[in-house]
């Protein structure tokens, strides 16, 4: 049997479309030897937001979160590649870019802005059913 080639969901953020980092993002997913299987510019929907971060709805920065997602254009990109869904997570560093360790994503390119949410330049699947269900919500025809 073969397996299927495991696929994750990045989503380069509005502080990184908006600062001009899709590029730079997309060079370290490349550089790393993943493969890019889709991308799309879009500013979402915030329906297209509740279905993504449905696991968070109900904690103290969803409100903000949404309010900042849906503030400007993002890149949606699909990723191809074994073990891309733990590796971009490696590549994007700690969810808090004051933590994130320099050499990722998120220490090289990100800080804490005093904002009421995290800006952290990048979103990646942590699972293979996140990856599944995130895949639907941003591109129903793949
Ligand atoms: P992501 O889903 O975006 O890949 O990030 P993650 O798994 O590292 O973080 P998660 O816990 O899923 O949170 C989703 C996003 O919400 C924002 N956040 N802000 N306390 C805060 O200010 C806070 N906590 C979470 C971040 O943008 C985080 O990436
Ligand atoms: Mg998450």
């Amino acid at each position: 049997m073969t397996s299927q080639t495991e696929r994750s969901l990045v989503l380069v953020k509005p502080d990184g479309f908006r600062r001009g980092l899709t590029g730079e993002v997309l060079r370290r997913i490349e550089a790393k030897g993943y493969t890019l299987a889709a991308l799309a510019v879009l500013t979402p929907t915030r329906e297209q937001l509740a279905a993504h971060y449905a696991e968070h709805e109900g904690k103290p920065f969803y409100e903000p979160l949404v309010e900042f997602m849906s503030s400007g254009p993002i890149a949606a990109v699909v990723i191809e590649g074994q073990g891309c869904i733990p590796g971009f997570r490696s590549l994007a560093g700690a969810t808090n870019p004051t933590d994130a360790a320099p050499g990722t994503i998120r220490g090289d390119l990100s800080r804490d802005w005093g904002t009421a949410v995290q800006q952290n330049i990048v979103h990646g699947s942590d699972s293979p059913e996140s990856a599944t269900r995130e895949i639907g919500i941003w591109f129903p025809n793949l």
